[in-house]
C-alpha cells in the first residue's frame, strides 16, 4: 500500500499492514459517550475509524464559519485509545443551507425533474457552485488535518452513483454533455456517423441539436445512450479529481480511497474512477439472495479493480435496512464474511456501523452496538476477530491472493446489455450475471482462485493460463487483436454468449462475435431470445461428457474452422453447435453460445483445468471455501464453512492453526459457518 507505516500510541496493538476498526458518527452522540465508545472500540482490537463522511452541516454550520472543535476532540478521543482516523470528505450531504442558497446545485433527473434536498446525494456533479463549495470545504478540511498524524488517510464522498445518482440530467450537464461529444468526436459528422444517427431521422447539424437522453416516447439511440454514461463517469472522474488535487497537495503524507458499492452497482465505470486513487474501497453488504460465490466475485472485482489489495470500508454487521428482506446475521456470519474479504485481499475491514442509529433513515440498521449502547453478538465476533487479527497480520503483510485464472469485466459492455437486454428475464444486469457466474461458480467450488480485470487492450494477460470473457458486448478491433496474441501466444480464451456483438462505439462490425469471429472459429447464425417456460438442453459431444438444461438465450452457432464442443438436443436446431472450440497457434480459444450455470461450465473445467495445468488448492465439500493469500511470510489457507450445517475437509498437507496454534492435518470437522485460518509454510499450490 501506498503510505507510510505509522508508529502508533500503544505499540502492542500495531497491525502491520492491518487495519480493523468501524464507521463512527460521533455528531451523532453527546460527547460524554465518545471515551466509553473508544474504550470499546480499543477492546474489539480495533486501530481505525472511519469519520466525518455525512458531517458537513457539523463542520461548517453556516457558510464560512467552521466547527472544528467537537471534530478535534473526537479525533483526539480514538487517538487516546489507539484509533487512526479515516477522514471523509462531506461531500455526498450538501447541508440545507447550501441548498437554499444555491438550488441550482440539485441534480435534475430524466423527467427533467429535480431530485430535491433531504436525503443526501442531492448534488450535480458539473454544478460549478457545488464545485466552489466542494473546493472550500476540502482546502479546509485538508489544511486543517492534511499533517495529522492522527490521520492516515481520506474517503472521497461516498459510494458515487448510489441512488441512481450516477447521470445528472440537468442544463449545465446538457452544455457539458455537448462539449464532451465535440472533444470525442471533432465534427458533428463524425459523431453522425458513429451513432449511426440516420437512423430515425436524427442527424445532428451543430452540437446544440444533441439532447441528453431525457425521456422520449420510444428508445433512445443506443450508442447515444452509451456515451452519455460514460460521460456520466467522467464528470464524476472529473469531480473526484477537484478533491484529489487539493488533498495531495495540502496531506501528501495519507492515502485516498473511495468506497464503492457490492454487485451490480454499475452505476459509473469504477476503472476510470480507481484510476488516481491509491486503493480501492467497497461496502460489503449482502443483499438478500446473494451467494457465497457471488460476494467472492465481487470480493475478486474489487481486487482486480487496481490488481493490489484494498478495503472493506463498510462490513455489514448483522441486518441492513434497505433490503427486500433483512434477515439478521446468523452466529458465526460475520466472522465468515470478514475473514472471506481478508482471503480474497482485504488489508483493511470497517465494521458499519459502530452503534445503531436512534435517528434518521437508517434506524433499522443494525450496529455493533444496541440502541441501549450494549455490545450486540456481533460486537463480540468483532471482538474475537479483533484478538486474531494481531497474530496473522505479519504473515497478510505484503501477501496477496494469487491466480492462474483471469476473468476480463467491462462495465461499457453491461450498459450495452441494459440498454438492449433483449429479453425481459435478461435485464438488469442479469445477462452479465449468468455470463459470469456460470463459470465463477463452477471454478469457486473447485476452489479454483481468479483474478477479475478490466476488459482493456493495455491489460497484461501474460501471467494468466486460462481468460473468460463473460458477454463481454463490446469488443473493438485492438482488444481483438491482443486477445489473438494471447491465444497464439498459448493461452485459452473461452468467449460467452453476447461477446464481440458490438464495438466500442456499439455499432455492430457483422454477424458476431464481431471481430472475435476469426480468432474463435465461429460465427453467430442465429440468437433465439426465449421465454422462461420454452427451454432447451445441450450436449458435449467432444472433451467432457453430459447433458445440461439452458434457458432464455441460445445462439446457433456456425463453426468457420471450430470444431463443435456441444450441440442443441430439442428444437429445430437439434444437433447444431452450441459451444465450439478451436486449436489457434499455441493456444486454444473456445466459444460458449448459450447463458449456461455451473452444470454446464463444472464438467467442461474438469476437462479443461488439467490440460491447462490448473490446479485447485484443496478439494472441500459443497459450500466450503478454500482461499489462499501468498506471501513472504508463507502460505495462509482460509477454510470458510458457508453451510449451516458441519462439512469434513481433508488436509493433505499439515497447517497451523493461527488462532489456537493447532496442528493440523488429515480430516476435520468444520462447525457450521465455521472459519479456520491455517498457515502452510509448503503445500497446496
Ligand atoms: C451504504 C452507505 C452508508 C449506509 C449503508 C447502510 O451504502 O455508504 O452510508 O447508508 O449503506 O447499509
Ligand atoms: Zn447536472
Amino acid at each position: 500500500m501506498n503510505h507510510p507505516q505509522y508508529a502508533h500510541p500503544n505499540p502492542e496493538r500495531v497491525f502491520p499492514m492491518f487495519y480493523y476498526g468501524c464507521d463512527y458518527y460521533p455528531e451523532h452522540r453527546p460527547e460524554s459517550f465518545w471515551e466509553e465508545d473508544a474504550r470499546r472500540m480499543q477492546e474489539a482490537g480495533f486501530n481505525v475509524v472511519r469519520i466525518g463522511e455525512f458531517a458537513w452541516a457539523r463542520i461548517e454550520p453556516t457558510e464560512g464559519r467552521y466547527d472544528w472543535g467537537w471534530l478535534d476532540r473526537a479525533i483526539e478521543t480514538l487517538y487516546r485509545y489507539g484509533m487512526r482516523v479515516v477522514l471523509g470528505t462531506p461531500t455526498a450531504a450538501p447541508p440545507p443551507w447550501l441548498v437554499a442558497a444555491h438550488p441550482e446545485i440539485l441534480p435534475v433527473d430524466m423527467y427533467r425533474r429535480v431530485r430535491h434536498a433531504g436525503s443526501r446525494r442531492h448534488y450535480c456533479p458539473n454544478s460549478p457552485t457545488y464545485q466552489e463549495y466542494t473546493r472550500r470545504i476540502v482546502t479546509a478540511l485538508a489544511e486543517r488535518y492534511g499533517a495529522d498524524e492522527r490521520v492516515i488517510g481520506w474517503q472521497i464522498d461516498n459510494e458515487f452513483g448510489c441512488h441512481d445518482t450516477g447521470r445528472c440530467y440537468c442544463d449545465v450537464c446538457a452544455a457539458r454533455f455537448r462539449e464532451w461529444l465535440r472533444e470525442r468526436y471533432g465534427t458533428p459528422e463524425a459523431l453522425n456517423e458513429a451513432w449511426g444517427t440516420v437512423f430515425w431521422s436524427a442527424v445532428y447539424r451543430s452540437w446544440d441539436e444533441i439532447p441528453l437522453p431525457w425521456a422520449a416516447p420510444a428508445e433512445h439511440n443506443p450508442a447515444h445512450l452509451l456515451d452519455f454514461l460514460r460521460f456520466g463517469t467522467d464528470s464524476f472522474r472529473r469531480y473526484q479529481q477537484l478533491q484529489i488535487d487539493i488533498l495531495r497537495e495540502r496531506a501528501p503524507g495519507q492515502f485516498i480511497t473511495h468506497n464503492y458499492m457490492p454487485f451490480p452497482s454499475r452505476e459509473l465505470d469504477f476503472y476510470d474512477l480507481a484510476a488516481p486513487l491509491d486503493f480501492v474501497s467497497w461496502d460489503n453488504y449482502h443483499f438478500y439472495g446473494a451467494t457465497p460465490a457471488l460476494v467472492a466475485a465481487t470480493h475478486d472485482l474489487y481486487w482486480g479493480m487496481k490488481a493490489r489489495n484494498y478495503w472493506v470500508m463498510e462490513q455489514q454487521v448483522s441486518q441492513v435496512n434497505w433490503a427486500p428482506y433483512n434477515p439478521v446475521f446468523r452466529p458465526g456470519e460475520v466472522g465468515l464474511k470478514v475473514w472471506q474479504a481478508v482471503a480474497h485481499g482485504a488489508d483493511g475491514i470497517l465494521y458499519f456501523a459502530w452503534r445503531s442509529t436512534t435517528r434518521g433513515a437508517e434506524i433499522y440498521h443494525s450496529g455493533l452496538l444496541d440502541y441501549d449502547n450494549r455490545p450486540t453478538r456481533g460486537y463480540e465476533e468483532a471482538r474475537q476477530i479483533g484478538q486474531a487479527l494481531p497474530r496473522l497480520a505479519p504473515y497478510l503483510e505484503g501477501s496477496t491472493p494469487p491466480a492462474e485464472v483471469a476473468i476480463l469485466h467491462d462495465y461499457a459492455s453491461r450498459w450495452s446489455l441494459d440498454i438492449q437486454p433483449h429479453n425481459r428475464d435478461l435485464a438488469d444486469d442479469e445477462t452479465f450475471r449468468r455470463a459470469l457466474m456460470g463459470p465463477y461458480e463452477a471454478l469457486w467450488a473447485r476452489n479454483v482462485p481468479v483474478h477479475i480485470l478490466r476488459a482493456a487492450p493495455e491489460t497484461d494477460l501474460s501471467a494468466y493460463k486460462l481468460v473468460i470473457l463473460p458477454a463481454l458486448n463490446l469488443v473493438g478491433p485492438e482488444l481483438a487483436r491482443r486477445l489473438g496474441d494471447y491465444v497464439q501466444g498459448g493461452g485459452t480464451l473461452i468467449a460467452t454468449a453476447r461477446t464481440g456483438f458490438k464495438d466500442e462505439s456499439g455499432r455492430v462490425p457483422g454477424q458476431p462475435p464481431g471481430y472475435l469471429a476469426e480468432l474463435l472459429g465461429v460465427k453467430v447464425a442465429e440468437f433465439d431470445s426465449l421465454p422462461p417456460d420454452r427451454r432447451n438442453s445441450v450436449r458435449f459431444v467432444y472433451g467432457p461428457i453430459g447433458s445440461v438444461p439452458v434457458s432464455l438465450w441460445m445462439e446457433v452457432l456456425q463453426p468457420t474452422g471450430a470444431r463443435p464442443l456441444a450441440v442443441y438436443e430439442g428444437d429445430f436446431y437439434a444437433g447444431k453447435p452450441a459451444a465450439t472450440v478451436l486449436a489457434q497457434g499455441r493456444g486454444r480459444a473456445l466459444y460458449v453460445g448459450v447463458l449456461a450455470g455451473a452444470e454446464f461450465y463444472g464438467p467442461l473445467l474438469d476437462w479443461l483445468l488439467p490440460q491447462l495445468g490448473i490446479h485447485s488448492p484443496l478439494a472441500t465439500p459443497e459450500g466450503v471455501e478454500a482461499k489462499v493469500r501468498v506471501g513472504p511470510r508463507g502460505r495462509v489457507l482460509f477454510l470458510l464453512n458457508h453451510n449451516d450445517r458441519p462439512a469434513r475437509v481433508f488436509l493433505p498437507t499439515p497447517a497451523t492453526d493461527v488462532v489456537t496454534g493447532e496442528r493440523w492435518a488429515g480430516e476435520r470437522e468444520l462447525g457450521a459457518r465455521e472459519v479456520r485460518v491455517l498457515l502452510i509454510a509448503t503445500g497446496p499450490q
